[in-house]
């Protein structure tokens, strides 16, 4: 079965629920229209998940490496409320005592990693942008022009995304775990973190390791599609794929860099690679 187009939202329609940086969300759209028709629904990096809110009635094995992220998805699926009623006690404190209390739950999260904290920091730190330093500590700071989402707008988020994951089993762990179960007519939608991100809680990415993890899907028959380096401006940041691995390849405009900008106050035009073995 294919996804079907009564699920599929009109563009820009995908609630902003978590900001994760490698976010799709812009190009989800036009990844999605290329996916195949397939049985069950995999994606092993999963972030903050724009491709899943997709997967419609299929059912759906989500997974990623960091602890606190999985734990956010599986409690907008099983208890929204609770990730409701702590978004909107965080946000009323901040509203009172801005910035004060973005950092007291910055260091409440860095002694004791948790789903609550995490998605009130993402929602509240500058661009968006989930940042850990070489202890594995969230570092971004307080985004002073904003205040984060209205508690409204966020509950609807969560009540939408609630819908979408009825048919999702999450797991945390390696995307290899996650794929394990994978046959023939399955698909994998794969967005592996970026050579050199630095998200201090995973190693960078063993690109030999993934590649022959593709070889293999491939070999059993498995469908899969890759989100992968792309090129920035004149610099090409792509990595070759073995030939071999793929059949068709996309370069997809992602808009601006905004981890680029904020850096070195230059924007820059990012494009993203997307590969597909069929
Ligand atoms: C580029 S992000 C995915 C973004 C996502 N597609 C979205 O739209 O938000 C990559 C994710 O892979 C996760 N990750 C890194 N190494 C991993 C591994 N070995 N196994 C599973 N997940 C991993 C990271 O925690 C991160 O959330």
């Amino acid at each position: 079965m294919a996804f079907s187009q009564p699920h599929r939202p009109s563009a820009g329609a995908i609630p902003s629920l978590i900001k994760w940086t490698g976010s799709k969300r812009a190009q989800a759209l036009r990844i999605v229209d290329l996916f195949p028709s397939f049985d069950r629904y995999f994606e092993p990096f999963l972030g903050g998940g724009a491709l899943l809110y997709f997967a419609g009635p299929h059912a759906s094995f989500a997974g990623d490496i960091y602890k606190p992220l999985v734990d956010f998805w599986k409690q907008v699926q099983t208890a929204p409320g609770q990730i409701i009623h702590s978004y909107e006690r965080e946000w009323r404190k901040l509203q009172a005592g801005p910035p004060g209390h973005f950092y007291k739950v910055r260091e409440r999260f860095n002694r004791a990693p948790n789903p609550f904290d995490l998605c009130f920091l993402t929602r509240t730190c500058v661009n968006g942008i989930i940042r850990f330093n070489d202890k594995g500590h969230f570092n971004n700071s307080f985004h002073l022009s904003r205040r984060g989402m209205s508690p409204d707008r966020f509950a609807a988020a969560v009540k939408d995304w609630g819908e979408k994951l009825r048919h999702v089993t999450f797991h945390c762990g390696d995307y290899e775990e996650t794929l394990s179960g994978i046959r023939k007519n399955d698909f994998a939608y794969l967005d592996p973190p970026y050579a050199g991100s630095r998200n201090r809680y995973v190693k960078n990415l063993d690109q030999n390791r993934l590649f022959k993890v593709l070889d293999r899907l491939s070999t059993r028959g498995t469908k899969w599609a890759l989100s992968f380096d792309g090129t920035r401006d004149r610099v090409d940041l792509r990595t070759e794929l073995p030939p071999s691995l793929y059949k068709r390849h996309f370069l997809l405009s992602s808009g601006h860099s905004l981890v680029k900008k904020v850096l070195s106050g230059n924007v820059q035009e990012v494009r993203e690679s997307l590969y597909l073995n069929y």
